[in-house]
């Protein structure tokens, strides 16, 4: 087992720059996983950390060996794909020895591995088959296997489970985690799925267009998002923004308007003459009379999801309900757990509390006010 370090890796094809400038340190033995939206260059780190390309420019440390000139057979890393890439031919048998086979391990400690590692990811009774005879969940167990068996300093998995239905994915992403706390081989996780990123990981590595965005924990990354990408990448349903500014002490979002704590009027003293965005969670959003609420609102979808209900709505300026059902008015999910007896096309009012805004640059995004007060945002 070793850490991994990456300093400022960057990763260049022809004139398209991948990733940019990436330096992260993995301590030895932790879960990190790499998220963001398909292209923004999760699977390139991962295989300039298998050493499958070479790199355009930055370091790669495994434990305390620059890896930079080893081939990938010598970085001591196991790699386990999307797409599993079983060999056809070969049994689950075979196929989990293969790779101890090529390394010259002796026949009676590739049994040993083998059976242990079968026996551990609940395969044993499939060794003798094929993997045209296995199901997709029975596929991945062995490609997991075969990766588990070499006993790597470090496990790179590429969107392992994106092959395999909502449920077998969820029990896959529960024993993933069981194995990982058996094994304890620092394990680098790719995924453009972010329930996925949050159940896994002890930290998470938000990327967009090749540039880490941010690093934290779950919970930091839930909590106190640096950016409004984050904030919008993270979470389901996302977070919502909406345009606001800061006028005579008062915090405006279309013509409604209320007063703010002296610390956030401190915070927004600087932002008298410059746009910004508030945040709000969707769980933060209570519902009221269309009168009562800070803001109004038009309903405009109700999805009960069993434990919650979702509500889309659309925010509606007063005078103008038109307004509120064309796609200009900016609109809001809400998520409650209360037995609300809505209508479609009702009007609502929204209840929020000042300690569930987030703040958001207008220009650059970042978050410069987090609910809680103690704490600033992280920026990665
Ligand atoms: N060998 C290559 N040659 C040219 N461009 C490449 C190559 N590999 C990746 N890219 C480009 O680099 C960018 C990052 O690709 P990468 O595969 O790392 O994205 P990703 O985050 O893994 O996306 P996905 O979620 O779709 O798998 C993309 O724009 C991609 O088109
Ligand atoms: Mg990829």
């Amino acid at each position: 087992m070793a850490s991994v370090r990456l300093h400022q890796l960057s990763q260049t094809f022809g004139k398209h720059i991948a990733i940019r400038d990436i330096s992260f340190e993995i301590p030895d033995g932790e879960f990190w996983v790499l998220v963001g939206s398909s292209g923004c260059g999760k699977s390139t780190i991962l295989r300039s950390i298998a050493g499958l390309e070479p790199i355009t420019s930055g370091e790669i440390w495994i434990g305390d060996i620059c890896v930079n000139q080893m081939s990938a057979r010598q970085r001591d890393v196991a790699m386990v794909f999307q797409n599993y890439a079983l060999y056809p031919h070969m049994s689950v048998a075979k196929n989990l020895a293969f790779g101890l086979e090529m390394r010259q391990t002796p026949p009676a400690e590739i049994r040993d591995r083998v059976t242990q590692v079968a026996q551990m990811l609940g395969i044993e009774h499939l060794l003798d088959r094929l993997p045209r005879q296995l199901s997709g969940g029975q596929q991945q167990r062995v490609a997991l296997g075969r990766a588990i068996v070499r006993q790597p300093q470090v496990f790179l998995l590429d969107e392992p489970l994106s092959n395999l239905d909502a449920q077998l994915r969820s029990e896959m992403r529960a024993e993933l985690k069981l194995l990982h706390q058996q094994v304890g081989i620092t394990t680098v996780y790719v995924t453009h799925d972010r329930a996925e990123a949050m159940t896994l990981a002890d930290r998470i590595v938000v990327l967009s267009q090749g540039r880490i965005q941010q690093i934290g924990t779950p919970a930091e990354i839930y909590d106190r998002p640096a950016n409004r990408t984050v904030a919008t990448f993270i979470g389901d349903p996302p977070m919502n923004l909406l345009d606001a500014s800061y006028r005579n002490g008062l915090l405006w979002v279309g013509s409604r308007y209320w007063g703010c704590s002296r610390n956030l009027q401190n915070q927004l003293l600087s932002y008298r003459d410059r746009t910004f965005e508030i945040g709000l969670r969707a769980e933060a959003i209570r519902l009221t009379t269309a009168d009562a609420g800070r803001l109004a609102a038009h309903v405009n979808l109700i999805e009960p999801l069993g434990r919650e209900t979702l509500i889309k709505v659309s925010l509606l300026a007063p005078g103008n309900e038109e307004a509120a059902r064309s796609s200009r008015a900016p609109t809001l999910d809400i998520i409650t757990a209360d037995r609300l007896s809505l209508q479609i096309g009702e009007t609502v009012g929204l209840l929020f509390e000042e300690s569930n805004l987030f703040i958001f640059d207008g220009e650059s995004g970042r978050c410069i006010y987090t609910p809680n007060a103690d704490t600033s945002p992280i920026v990665a």
